[in-house]
């Protein structure tokens, strides 16, 4: 069950799951990421770009766990796919010198399976378990014991069979990541004792991203083309990498490998992401909400089946950003397209928006 990270569990492919096939603009990771072995990843603070009050905040508590000669608390990672979760898990092991081991919350699918890695780690080692939501609810149980008192309390056989042991465990800091805080049950959720959310980066963090990765790629790009590439990957640094490889690609073919502005918007354009990042799935789904549903509310299940599309798919992907940048908005009754959607994709407004339009539009006078 050891992966090539030196972890337990399955790899770090969410694209089946979420059935997210190879889109771009997917922030699962897929094979090419080359996660085990990926040079574009960050492996100390001082390298990590953005996330400041996450990597301000882990500094001092690593810092003092260090001084004091403890083991760091908990962490609890959460926020949308692809903002750096397991780069942070290995920064924070890196930073308090001990081992990393990686795994997943569906991958540990009985207690044995997270005894056998629990029972592996050596004192102060990081635990880091992603998608941490998917835990099942037999191995949550016996991972409280084990984050509270460092042992676990097993109970094999039934009956006048039945034994119980208690294994006392190396002390270890479990570091969690979901995109999901709230779908963690609320015991588990207790248990951790740094809480820290992730958001999505600015277009200029993404900028020096992409300027570092392509240093480290050898790839000559201009300030401007790394800016382009880094407004249209929707505020993850995933997609930024991604997006930044594929265009060095068309440089190579089209300015002898030289990334320029120009290169990277027609690059962009062929691979099908807009000025804003949208993907031909984005704007299906708005196009769905505004042409079938009058431009909602409708239900994410109803959307989900209208378009093709899983409803976490919807949830993880495609949603965080299109909140961030003012599409859609999230109503009781239903997802809901926005003035702006609809004026992005050049469609005409409703009747009840025009009026709405028009006010913003007009500034108001005193
Ligand atoms: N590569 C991916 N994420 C990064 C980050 N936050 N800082 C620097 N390089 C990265």
């Amino acid at each position: 069950m050891k992966n090539e990270m030196g972890g337990y569990g399955r790899d770090w492919d969410r694209a089946d799951d979420l059935d997210l096939e190879n889109r771009l603009t997917d922030t699962g990771y897929i094979p090419g990421d080359g996660e085990s072995d990926n040079p574009l990843r960050p492996r100390t603070f001082s390298e990590y770009i953005g996330q400041d009050k996450v990597k301000e905040n882990l500094q001092v508590f690593i810092e003092a766990a260090k001084s004091r000669k403890e083991t760091l608390d908990h962490v609890l990672l959460y926020g949308p796919p692809g903002l750096g979760k397991t780069t942070l898990a290995g920064i924070v092991a890196n930073e308090l010198g001990v081992n990393l081991r990686i795994t997943s919350g569906p991958a540990i699918e009985k207690p044995g399976d997270l005894a056998a890695l629990l029972t592996n780690l050596a004192p102060g080692d990081v635990l880091f378990i992603d998608e941490v939501h998917r835990l099942p609810r037999t191995v949550e149980e016996i991972l409280y014991p084990a984050m509270e008192d460092f042992a676990l309390d097993i109970v094999t056989g039934k009956g006048q069979m039945a034994a119980s042991y208690h294994l006392p465990l190396p002390k270890f800091t479990l570091v969690g990541a979901t995109t999901r805080a709230g779908q963690l049950s609320a015991p588990l959720r207790d248990r951790f004792g740094v809480v820290l959310r992730l958001e999505l980066y600015s277009p200029e963090e993404l900028g020096k991203i992409v300027l570092r990765s392509a240093g480290i790629l050898h790839a000559e790009i201009d300030a401007d083309a790394a800016l382009e590439i880094a407004s249209r990957s929707r505020g993850t640094p995933r997609i930024a990498n991604r997006l930044l490889k594929r265009v060095r690609d068309f440089a190579e073919v089209m300015s002898g490998g030289v990334i320029t502005l120009n290169t990277a918007r027609i690059a962009l354009d062929r691979l099908e992401i807009d000025e804003l990042g949208l993907d031909a799935s984005d704007r299906n789904m708005l196009t769905a909400i505004i042409r079938h549903y009058g431009g909602g509310p409708v239900g994410l299940d109803t959307l989900a089946a209208a378009i093709g599309e899983e409803s976490v798919t919807i949830e993880d992907v495609n949603e965080p950003y299109l909140m961030q940048i003012g599409f859609l908005a999230r109503t009781p009754r239903g997802r809901v397209a926005t003035a702006s959607a609809y004026l992005h994709l050049g469609l005409p407004l409703p009747a009840r928006m025009q009026e709405d339009e028009q006010l913003r539009m007009e500034p108001t006078e005193g």
